[in-house]
């Protein structure tokens, strides 16, 4: 969508906050033992007092409250009976909807003990994110996001995961414009326009890059088994730098 008033500008931020806030509770319940189900039940509880819904529920009939996907899976995962084991790495990929308006937003989160590796696949991949926002401004081609996101992961030697993009995002969960490449695609040459909201997610892998769809018809998962980070914001363009709707959420 794009912003037009200051009733969208409020719509946006308001769940823009909410989706941020739960990604923070819910990173404060990873640890070892926790099952997937469990971290999905906090978010549900999260969302049901703040009145917001999830948005995979609605749109896409997602079987759980939000996607969390582990190691190798790249996205998509399904909450369940799966427990979180030391050394994993965790991504929440939390999206809602309150009052009509929608916002997106993910965190990966390393369990102790963090290998090296680890810790410099997360940061890397947030770097990607926060230099594919920073491409984000009105006048500029759609392809400058995903461009960044690419030249940030190759610099630290890792892969985007050419398979999931980012999305428009505002007025339901998936909208105009439908991808937003996190690499370097010079056929998404449309020009950003002030107000317009965006899902921008670039996905890091220390591998290919190439994914498979899991038997369970939801989970994507790395051909090579290597693991996957991801960091996503909901955005609102602006001449200059952007308006980040999902800001609340830490690190
Ligand atoms: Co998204």
């Amino acid at each position: 969508m794009t912003v037009e008033t200051a009733h969208d500008l409020q719509g946006i931020l308001a769940i823009g906050r909410i989706v941020g806030q739960a990604l923070n509770y819910m990173r404060t319940q990873v640890r070892p033992g926790i099952s997937t189900q469990e971290l999905d039940d906090h978010a549900r509880h999260f969302l049901d007092r703040h009145q917001a819904r999830s948005a995979p529920m609605l749109a896409v009939n997602f079987p759980r409250t939000t996607c969390i996907s582990i190691n190798e899976e790249a996205a998509h995962g399904i909450p369940g009976a799966r427990r979180i084991q030391p050394g994993d790495i965790v991504s929440l990929d939390v999206s809602a909807e309150l009052h009509g308006y929608y916002a997106d937003a993910a965190i990966t989160v390393a369990v102790p003990p963090v290998t090296q590796a680890q810790q410099r696949l997360c940061t890397s991949a947030q770097a990607a994110l926060y230099a594919a926002i920073a491409a984000a401004q009105a006048g500029r081609p759609l392809h400058q996001i995903g461009r960044a996101a690419e030249q940030t992961a190759r610099q630290y030697g890792y892969r985007i995961v050419r398979a999931l993009n980012g999305h428009g995002v505002g007025r339901s969960l998936h909208e105009a414009p439908h991808s937003v490449p996190s690499f370097y695609n010079p056929m998404a040459n449309q020009r950003l326009s002030e107000g317009l909201v965006l899902a921008i997610e670039p996905h890091l892998t220390t591998g290919n890059g190439h994914v498979i769809d899991r038997a369970d018809g939801w989970t994507i998962a790395t051909r090579d088994r290597r693991p996957v980070a991801a960091y996503e914001h909901t955005i609102i363009v602006t001449k200059d730098r952007p308006i980040i709707a999902t800001a609340v959420v830490a690190g």
